[in-house]
């Protein structure tokens, strides 16, 4: 039998808990779980996608089944290419959903294979959004709840230099 495989995507601009509460449950579902960082056109990067992934690998180490990579086009080509039939996304609320739901048909229509498989966010986690850890960084609050422990001296340090950049400006 073939094995089952899905692709997680997203901007992990960074990988925060609610991310990995995701990628936790898609690796106990699917025989290999491809956590993909794709753009976002919507958003203004934060972190270097180098280091999206790096902070991504770290966290993921525990998952035997899960790989990280990176892809610049369109996620229905890279789906193709890859011979993945099923996308998963995380849904923190019904806020999440309209565009959700309109990604997950424009992806179908360009790839008539592909399916999205939408899993509620855990209780625990649905207020987590990286906009979220990225701002509370900023004002240099506690982030230890909101992100993976092994990633945490990387955001850190990126807002500790970010700061003295802005002190030197
Ligand atoms: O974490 P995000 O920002 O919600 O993830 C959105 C992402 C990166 C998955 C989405 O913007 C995307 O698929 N980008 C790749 C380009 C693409 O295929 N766009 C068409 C989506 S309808």
């Amino acid at each position: 039998m073939s094995e089952s495989r899905c692709l997680y995507p997203g901007s992990f601009d960074p990988v925060t808990n609610g991310h990995m509460d995701i990628i936790r449950r898609a690796a106990g579902m699917f025989d290999r779980v491809v956590v993909g960082v794709l753009h976002n056109p919507d958003k203004r990067g934060c972190f270097p996608v180098e280091q999206r992934i790096a902070m991504l690998k770290k966290a993921c180490a525990g998952f035997p089944n899960v790989e990280i990579t990176a892809y610049g086009g369109l996620l229905a080509q890279m789906t193709r290419e890859m011979g993945i039939s099923t996308v998963v996304r995380g849904v923190r609320g019904v806020g999440d959903l309209e565009s959700e739901m309109t990604m997950a048909r424009i992806n179908h229509q360009l790839n008539p294979g592909l399916e999205t498989v939408f899993l509620p966010a855990s209780p625990e986690t649905q207020e987590i959004s990286a906009s979220m850890v990225r701002q509370l960084a900023s004002f240099g609050a506690d982030l230890s709840s909101y992100v993976p422990l092994q990633v945490l001296p990387d955001i850190l340090a990126a807002f500790h230099t970010k700061d003295s950049k802005e002190q030197e400006d």
